[in-house]
């Protein structure tokens, strides 16, 4: 039974009720799914780096939904109960904020900024801040610290593993959900769709902004990113 279906994910129910089967499909949109196009093939690539960067995370104490890998689109995930906000993590300024800001494309920020986004595709994710999310329900003021936490862990060790394959994560963004018991796990898409990322040595975009701007050479360059990731992790 399908329970969720996303732009570039469905989600189904298991014969566990705490597992759940993500299955990735070959859509890539951008702009709220205004712009919309598939390529073939993709969701293979997604699910491969998708569960590097979940492997690496967790081996690194931090706890995420993915359970493992079932064939070539799927993984298993334990089923969590989503917390409906966003949370971006910036260490160069890209995309939104160079807009929102007028900072220049590329500027290395001092310290690592977060943002905290409603999760609405009707209302385009706005940006909210902590008093909102603990005002109107979404998470408890104790949620937000620990997520803070666990985004700098995350930043650290996701930034190290890019910088070990020549790339540099410039921002992402990450989502959490909640177990039966309150805790906290790392849910939801991470890959080159949810991560900007660019060639330490060219400075090319190797992430979904290759779709947004008509960059060209998206699957291209999502397997680039795949063949650099496995092969360090197969050193
Ligand atoms: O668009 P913006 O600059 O705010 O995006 C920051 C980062 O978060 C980018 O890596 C983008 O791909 C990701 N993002 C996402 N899903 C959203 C909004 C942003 O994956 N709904």
């Amino acid at each position: 039974m399908k329970l969720t279906e996303g732009k570039s994910r469905q989600v189904f129910a298991t014969e566990s009720k705490d597992e759940v089967r993500v299955f990735h499909k070959d859509d890539e949109t951008a702009y709220n799914g205004i712009k919309h196009v598939i390529i073939p093939g993709k969701g293979i690539i997604i699910n491969k780096i998708s569960a590097i960067l979940y492997e690496t995370l967790e081996r690194n104490g931090i706890a995420t939904h993915y359970i493992r890998t079932i064939d070539d689109r799927q993984q298993l995930c334990r089923k969590v109960d989503p917390i409906r906000l966003e949370f971006i993590v910036r260490n160069y300024a890209a995309g939104d904020m160079t807009e929102r800001l007028d900072v220049k494309t590329g500027t290395k920020l001092s310290i690592p900024v977060v943002e905290c986004c409603y999760k609405s595709d009707e209302l385009d994710d706005p940006i909210i801040n902590r008093s909102y999310a603990i005002a109107l329900g979404m998470a408890s003021r104790e949620e937000l610290d620990l997520i803070e936490e666990e985004l700098g862990h995350i930043n650290l060790v996701l930034t190290s593993l890019f910088h070990e394959v020549g790339i540099k994560l410039v921002d992402f963004k990450v989502e959490f959900g909640r177990l039966a018991d309150g805790t906290l796990l790392v849910c939801d898409e991470l890959s080159p769709d949810s991560c900007r990322l660019w060639d330490e040595q060219t400075g090319d975009s190797m992430d979904r902004d290759r779709f947004r701007y008509d960059l060209g050479n998206v699957g291209e360059m999502y397997e680039e990113v795949l063949r650099r990731l496995s092969n360090f992790i197969n050193e």
